[in-house]
């Protein structure tokens, strides 16, 4: 029998600091990570580029069997997406992708052609899985499920601080509106919505600074001995 490989879920809303957490832990217990959300938005850009409206779902999804895709760098600034052996990094990244990446999310087919995708990351020594339904749906046996969750006025507000920091003209407004929409589409879906498993920990950051929650993380991993004494 193979053993059991250890699975840690970061699921929740954009923009609430999955990736910041999810790296934090890939590098503490030294496991894989999977970005789930990059991977629809490769099969987003995928059908657009191939001109395949997002609709047409059994389309978009015959798509994924023929994209080979390698993630590799493990901080944000270092981080690099081949697709098929060109560099999607930076398309990949632009909020327009996280948009359309929402819309084939909707669709039964399209997620289901992922599915085992995301499970052939679960790899010895462990996986650090990063999503919406990672631990509801993918990875149900993980060894610990957090939730991570902040109001939409907080992630906007967020976002508009690192995107002015990176000097991008962009208005409070416009990303507090992109937000709302994305939420509602997560949220309400039909298949998989984004929702907290009932045996997640659920983490409001609304009122923390990203070391606060670093150390709640932290703590859990203590508490259920997934920090080897770290
Ligand atoms: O996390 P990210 O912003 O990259 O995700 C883009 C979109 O992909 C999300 O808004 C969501 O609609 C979809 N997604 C999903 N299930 C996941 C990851 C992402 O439906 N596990």
């Amino acid at each position: 029998m193979k053993p059991r490989v250890p699975v840690i879920t970061v699921d929740g809303p954009s923009g609430v600091g999955k990736g910041m957490v999810t790296r934090w832990l890939a590098q503490k217990t030294h496991w894989h990570r999977l970005d789930s959300g990059a991977l629809y938005r490769i099969l987003a850009l995928a059908a657009v580029h191939q001109k395949i409206p997002l609709d047409e779902s059994a389309r978009v999804a015959a798509l994924a069997a023929d994209l080979k895709i390698v993630f590799s760098g493990e901080t944000e600034a270092d981080e690099a997406i081949h697709v098929n052996g060109e560099n999607w990094t930076a398309e990949v990244r632009v909020e327009t992708s996280g948009e359309l990446a929402s819309q084939i999310a909707t669709s039964p087919l399209v997620r289901a052609a992922l599915l085992q995708r995301q499970r052939d990351f679960r790899t010895a020594p462990g996986l650090i899985a990063d999503g919406r339904d990672m631990g509801t749906v993918v990875f149900t046996d993980a060894d610990l499920k957090i939730f991570l969750d902040a109001s939409a006025e907080a992630r906007a507000e967020r976002r508009w601080r690192q995107l002015s920091a990176k000097g991008t003209g962009v208005k409070l407004a416009d990303l507090f509106a992109e937000v709302r929409l994305r939420d509602t589409r997560d949220r309400k879906r039909l298949i998989a919505p984004l929702a907290a498993a009932p045996d997640a920990v659920v983490v409001d950051t609304t009122q923390m600074e990203p070391v606060e929650v670093l150390d709640v993380v932290k703590a859990l991993l203590q508490k259920r001995g997934l920090l080897g004494g770290q």
